[in-house]
């Protein structure tokens, strides 16, 4: 997660330069007379599209807003399902409860990413689009999810809020969908504070993600702002300049970012494969994972707490897993009706996703390691493993 560690003078002097050469300008929109050609919203987006592959990007204020503009653009309306997976954040569910449609979520596998069967039982008629997500930057089976959303025609939609960077066959996470959806919060492997970007394959579904992103505002260039011509109804999720210039920094460093976490995490992973009796996550082949975090499945719940008890008394955190699921498992979400009462079983709605986050312990990782962690983290683990198994 180095957003925030990498962040510093190179993002600093992009702000700057929108007070010394575009005259403070912190709208994307309009002001052409005072700005200098400084747009630093426009310039991120182009910069991003072109670094994954995509033709058309869109930023806007949060990924939160990036999946609730993907749904709009695809017309998601009340009677609609949106499929996603159980091991989420919150997030992608509320964005399908916002859109008006009802939220439906699949079970997880051993990638803790959408299982391609339990999609397949979960499609009907109803069904208008499905948002896998590649939890903490490990690529779900993209594969097999396409083929079945293409089989069916129903748009695929990538939660990339923690994939930005990473990718599957060579082919950037975000632009195997028909929309990628990013993050860019201050938790993720780019940040601008807050914020999120998507990519787009058809150029109409981002013209209808670009108005409803902004009132319905088309840009239109033969008008003033003021008479500008509307392609829809919308809402604001606007990038700030401030936020753009940001991600024009952050961007350079993505490539060294994911490089940087991936040597770390096998550092981290060479020590704890010498630990007998865990199990890594699975990772499919032909993955470039943005090594956000690494996780490894033990004996049960009682001892992936104790991992976590232990590994902190080594001053090493754990992430999401085990201390924090119950924010990203959709199991535990009464708060959220719509998705609630579609459980006909309350109680155990997802035995097989519960089953294997319990048991899951997920470490952090950091551009900035000290050399003695992944020591510290094996002979917590170890320690662990020994008296528990
Ligand atoms: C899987 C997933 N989707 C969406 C989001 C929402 O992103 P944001 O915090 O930028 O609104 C998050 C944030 O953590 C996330 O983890």
């Amino acid at each position: 997660m180095p957003g925030y560690e990498l962040i510093g003078k190179e993002e600093q002097k992009e702000i700057d330069s929108i007070f010394k050469n575009g005259n403070g300008v912190l709208f994307r929109h309009g002001f052409e007379n005072i700005r200098n050609n400084s747009n630093k919203v426009l310039e991120f987006e182009r910069n991003f599209a072109k670094l994954v592959g995509s033709k058309y990007a869109l930023a806007v204020t949060s990924g939160t807003a990036a999946l609730r503009v993907a749904l709009a653009s695809l017309n998601i309306k009340k009677g609609d399902e949106v499929i996603t997976q159980a091991f989420t954040f919150v997030a992608t569910v509320e964005s399908i409860v916002e859109s008006g449609a009802t939220p439906v979520c699949t079970e997880i596998d051993k990638t803790l990413n959408m299982d391609p069967d339990d999609l397949l039982k979960k499609i009907n008629k109803k069904t208008k689009a499905v948002i896998a997500v590649h939890m903490l930057g490990v690529p779900a089976r993209l594969d097999k999810i396409k083929k079945i959303c293409k089989k069916q025609n129903i748009p695929l939609i990538e939660d990339t809020a923690w994939g930005c960077g990473g990718s599957y066959k060579n082919k950037f996470l975000g632009t195997w969908g028909e929309i990628g959806a990013y993050s860019f919060d201050f938790a993720k492997t780019l940040t601008t504070g807050e914020g999120g970007m998507l990519v787009f394959k058809d150029k109409n579904t981002f013209l209808n993600a670009k108005a409803w992103h902004d009132h319905g505002h088309e840009n239109n260039p033969k008008y003033p702002r003021w008479l500008d011509t509307r392609r829809s109804s919308g809402f604001n999720f606007r990038m700030s300049e401030l936020q753009g210039a940001v991600g024009i920094a952050q961007l350079k460093k993505l490539k060294k970012i994911i490089k940087l976490q991936n040597r770390n995490m096998e550092k981290i992973k060479r020590k704890l494969s010498l630990i007998r009796n865990i199990e890594f996550r699975e990772i499919i082949a032909g993955s470039n994972e943005t090594a956000d975090a690494l996780i490894f499945f033990v004996k049960n719940k009682k001892t992936a707490i104790l991992c976590r008890e232990e590994l902190l008394k080594q001053g090493v955190g754990t992430k999401i897993l085990p201390e924090a699921y119950t924010w990203h498992f959709a199991g535990t979400w009464k708060h959220i009706p719509s998705l609630w009462s579609n459980f006909k079983n309350k109680i155990n709605a997802f035995p097989k996703s519960i089953r294997l986050l319990e048991a899951s312990v997920s470490i952090p990782i950091n551009i900035h390691m000290e050399n003695d962690i992944p020591e510290k983290i094996y002979q917590a683990i170890s320690k662990v493993i020994l008296k528990n198994n």
